[in-house]
């Protein structure tokens, strides 16, 4: 068992939680994941660590209670989770590179997070972006105002910030004389995270998504995670999940995660109304 020590709801449906796991604690690096099942019987769930102390030997995990395993998750009955496997998947590669944008679309800004943090403390400029669809739905927006030049914010409701997609405002800090960065990392639902790369592609700006696929197992046996990067197949969990954002196949992606939708939203119906 790997006790949740704190749990706090962020955003509707959104919870974070700090969980006992010093081994992982210890060795998980930025961009890395684990696989947690929160009892025996649990569904196999991927979370991207969004923070860790080593020396309190916790990590922090933030999770969307869609459907009937994310809710036993932040339900963590009896006190904690059945199992906490990893650090998983390929750390981040973090260099000096001069002024960097970071782009956090709704839920996806918990995964950018760890990386705009490390991309920081290793000399980096950072500016992030992020958005959501209204005011309560955008994350983490003070947490990245401790480490950021700037934190731009965006709703499509126009509640808080500025109206309409974050794509909007990368666009124009892509436009401004003196403000271009050299790398843009992004992560969110997939349509944002192509349309990020449109639009540094024509600028060569180096970008860098995270990608979140079906994953099964999480260690590159069962093909769940497969994606095409490059014209190359690629194992999410295993060779990423950060691709060069200008060479991911985002149609095959966006069409095999949409593979289980309605016999997921079918199944899940049924779990609630079996649980009421
Ligand atoms: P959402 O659909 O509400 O979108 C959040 C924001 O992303 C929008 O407000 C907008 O600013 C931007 N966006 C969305 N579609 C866009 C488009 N076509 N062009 C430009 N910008 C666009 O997001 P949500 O419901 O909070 O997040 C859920 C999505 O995020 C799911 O699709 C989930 O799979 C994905 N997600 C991805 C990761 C990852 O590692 N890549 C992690 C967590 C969640
Ligand atoms: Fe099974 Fe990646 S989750 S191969």
């Amino acid at each position: 068992m790997f006790p949740v020590i704190s749990n706090e709801q962020i955003a509707p449906q959104v919870h974070r939680l700090v969980v006992v796991a010093p081994r992982v604690a210890a060795r998980r690096r930025p961009g890395q994941f684990v696989i947690v099942r929160a009892s025996p019987e649990g569904e196999r769930i991927p979370l991207t660590i969004a923070d860790a102390d080593a020396k309190a030997g916790t990590i922090t995990l933030i999770v969307q209670a869609v459907g009937a395993s994310t809710q036993d998750i932040v339900a963590a009955r009896g006190g904690g989770l059945e199992d906490v496997a990893g650090p998983l998947g390929e750390p981040t590669a973090i260099g000096l590179v001069g002024r960097v944008v970071c782009v956090g679309g709704g839920v996806g800004t918990a995964v950018l997070f760890p990386l705009a943090k490390a991309l920081a403390e290793a000399g980096n400029e950072v500016t992030a972006v992020i958005g959501g669809r209204s005011e309560p739905l955008v994350i983490l927006r003070d947490e990245l105002g401790q480490f950021c030049t700037h934190v731009l914010v965006t709703t499509e409701d126009g509640s808080l910030g500025r109206k309409g997609f974050v794509t909007a405002v990368l666009a124009e800090l892509l436009a401004a004389p003196g403000s271009r960065p050299a790398a843009v990392y992004a992560v969110g639902p997939v349509p944002m995270m192509k349309a990020v790369s449109e639009l540094t592609r024509p600028l060569a700006i180096r970008t860098i998504v995270s990608l979140n696929p079906i994953m099964v197992d999480g260690t590159g046996m069962c093909g769940g995670c497969r994606v095409t990067v490059g014209g190359e197949v690629k194992f999410a969990c295993v060779d990423g999940p950060e691709f060069d954002g200008h060479k991911v196949n985002y149609d095959e992606l966006l069409s095999r995660q949409n593979t289980y939708k309605e016999d997921y939203c079918r199944l899940d119906a049924a779990v609630k109304r079996a649980g009421q």
